[in-house]
């Protein structure tokens, strides 16, 4: 069974079985009868790297399905299941005028693994609306339930992602949404001017979305057309005096304070400073417009992106001696 187009990179590698989970029965019954090193859970496919073919059974998490669960005059408290896309959700809630997704319009991927890697955009993150979400125990095939404190959310970062990775199976989200008096974010990246340009001055959260979507569409490849993964790196965190030697060389270099001592820098600067950005080998590139995205022009392997991926590492490390750090999981 191939994969291809299960996976945003659009790597054809094949696995041994491919099951569609459409509901928590079905996902019961298969974790009863299989081991959990048998299984491969995939959602949206938008965060990984496959670089070789799957003897696992690759479960496909479809569960479908949102509702809500109780709201006031100002706000509405929605539970979604795992396997709904995530921009048609935002754009529903969009529809409603529930606000809070606005800013995280257009994120490839799922419901269900949004949480794994806390998705966050144009300065708001998954985990400023998530009240909780439920899982299934891959030993116990109970659900239970994590708020947010139990999900330990960092920057791309979760509990799924290092204690509880392989663990559990993310099966539903519920977030927290504005119903009136909308907290609209406007002041990271280029939203402010993108707005000023169409002449709003008091964007609703429609507009912002309109602007998130018209930004990204102008930076970001579409997966359905240029095989990818969004971002490829984290941004670094480096400390204050790593930074200061790098502006003395760099003075447009550009940066995010993270703490009194901790700089977080853009990895597509890095890349692109050091001349990779539109760099092509073979069928495996970085993006002509985000060096932060790796591309597959149509048949790269996965280990020719990975390849790509590792000179880029080599080389960021010998001109600013600084360690990237994949975001997408590398299979
Ligand atoms: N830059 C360059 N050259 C490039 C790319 C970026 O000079 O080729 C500079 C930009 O000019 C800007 C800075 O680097 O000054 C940051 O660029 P951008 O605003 O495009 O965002 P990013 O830091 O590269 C992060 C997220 C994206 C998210 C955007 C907007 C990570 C790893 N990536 O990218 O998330 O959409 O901010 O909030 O944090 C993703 O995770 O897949 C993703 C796309």
């Amino acid at each position: 069974f191939s994969l291809k187009n299960y996976n945003s990179f659009g790597i054809d590698v094949k696995a041994g079985k491919f099951v569609s989970i459409q509901d928590l029965d079905d996902l019961r019954n298969i974790l009863r009868k299989s081991y959990a090193s048998e299984l491969f859970i995939l959602g949206g496919g938008s965060n990984m790297l496959l670089t070789g073919d799957l003897s696992k059974t690759v479960l496909h998490i479809a569960l479908k399905g949102k509702k809500i669960i109780s709201e006031t005059d100002s706000e509405v408290i929605i539970e979604v299941a795992a396997g709904e896309n995530w921009h048609q959700f935002v754009l529903w809630t969009l529809k409603q005028n529930f606000g809070g997704l606005e800013n995280l319009s257009l994120i490839p991927g799922n419901v269900g693994t949004a949480p794994i890697q806390n998705i966050g955009a144009y300065g708001v993150e998954l985990k400023d609306n998530f009240v909780s979400c439920r899982a299934m125990n891959i030993q116990t095939l109970e659900e239970e339930t994590f708020n947010l404190q139990d999900c330990e959310f960092e920057y791309r970062n979760s509990v799924f992602k290092h204690r509880l990775k392989g663990q559990f199976i993310i099966t539903s989200v519920r977030f927290k949404l504005t119903k009136k008096g909308h907290k609209i974010h406007m002041d990271y990246g280029s939203i402010k001017s993108e707005l000023e340009n169409e002449g709003i001055k008091e964007p609703s959260i429609q507009d912002i979305s309109n602007a998130v979507i018209k930004i990204r569409n102008s930076k970001l490849p579409d997966p359905k057309e240029i095989g990818n993964s969004g971002s490829f790196f984290k941004n670094p965190i480096i400390s204050k005096n790593h930074f200061h030697k790098l502006e003395e060389k760099f003075p447009e270099i550009p940066s995010y304070t993270v703490s009194e001592n901790e700089i977080k820098v853009p990895a597509g600067w890095l890349i692109d400073k050091a001349g990779l950005k539109g760099f092509r080998n073979g069928d495996a590139g970085v993006h002509k417009n985000q060096a932060l995205v790796l591309v597959n022009y149509g048949e790269a392997t996965g280990s020719e992106i990975l390849s790509l991926a590792r000179m880029i590492q080599e080389k960021i490390k010998s001109q600013f001696n600084i360690e990237l750090e994949a975001e997408v999981n590398i299979i």
